[in-house]
């Protein structure tokens, strides 16, 4: 087990990459707190990850990431279930499609409240507890290469994450100097109810030219990953010893579909 003892609250739990963290981290010993909005999604996650006969534990509670005196109550109930905490995985997210034109005041508050604002509160309560107890913690962001490379129809979703990534360099210089908690951000590809959604939503003219580049698109596969086997190593690592020195970097874990210097 890697991660035998590890406290880690991780976000947006009731479905995809979360969902799959969570199982993931209980699979490796670890104690972990875990909320989402959807509360049907994140028992059902709760009910698999308790159900492998692993060492760790998982706990889900309802708290929405945008309210921040939510956030703070959910980590100090969080930390008082644990007896403390040593990472914090904040994953969850939210997607709308239009073209760049046609996005509307809600449309921008309702995504960078999850993407932005939500990563936000959700580190500086986990800074401080970091810093109460003396834990040299790990943060793990979730960015995505839209925010690189931009994304048709998905402008103000590309820009949310491009902010996430700007502020997860942002204090992994200021958080480490003062108390050595590394920040880190992940840009995944990976086959979950988000990208079904995309597929759904962000227009025949940007899917299909898509759906045809697929197999020329990912080096590896000629496809996107799938949650348990290409990603969740991936973030156990992170959550490990092993990755003490790995600081604000954009880990992109997606079969080499863009590739950062
Ligand atoms: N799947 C991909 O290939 C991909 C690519 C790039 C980035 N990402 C990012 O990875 C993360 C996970 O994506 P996914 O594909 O698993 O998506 P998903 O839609 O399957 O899961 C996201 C979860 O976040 C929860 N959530 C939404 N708003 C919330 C809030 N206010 N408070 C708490 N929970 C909330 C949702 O209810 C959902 O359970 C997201 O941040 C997403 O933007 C995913």
């Amino acid at each position: 087990m890697q991660l035998e003892g590890k406290k880690i609250i991780v976000t947006g739990g009731g479905s995809g990459i979360a969902a799959g963290c969570v199982r993931g981290y209980v699979r490796e010993g670890a104690q972990v707190v875990f909320c989402d909005v959807n509360d049907e999604g994140g028992k059902a996650t709760e009910a698999a990850a308790n159900a492998q006969g692993a060492a760790g534990k998982a706990t889900y509670f309802h708290c929405d990431i945008t309210d921040k005196a939510a956030v703070n109550e959910f980590f100090a109930k969080a930390v008082e279930i644990m007896g403390g905490l040593d990472v914090l995985a904040n994953i969850a997210g939210v997607e709308r499609n239009r073209p760049a034109t046609d996005f509307e005041p809600e449309d921008i508050a309702f995504i960078m409240n999850v993407n932005f604002n939500g990563t936000v509160w959700t580190n500086q309560a986990a800074y401080k507890i970091f810093k109460e107890n003396g834990v040299e913690g790990a943060i793990i962001n979730y960015a995505s290469d839209t925010g690189l490379t931009g994304m048709e129809n998905g402008g103000v979703y590309a820009a949310s994450k491009g902010a996430v990534a700007a502020w997860t360099r942002t204090i992994a210089m200021e958080w480490a100097k003062e108390s050595n908690v590394r920040c880190n951000c992940v840009n995944p590809s990976i086959k979950t109810p988000m990208y079904k959604y995309w597929l759904e939503t962000a227009g025949p003219e940007v899917v299909e030219p898509y759906l045809a580049k697929l197999k020329a698109m990912f080096p590896i596969d000629g496809d996107m990953g799938e949650v348990d086997t290409d990603l969740v190593p991936v973030m156990v690592f992170l959550a490990s010893e092993g990755s003490r020195y790995i600081n604000g970097q954009t880990i992109c874990v997606n079969g080499g579909l863009v590739m950062v210097r």
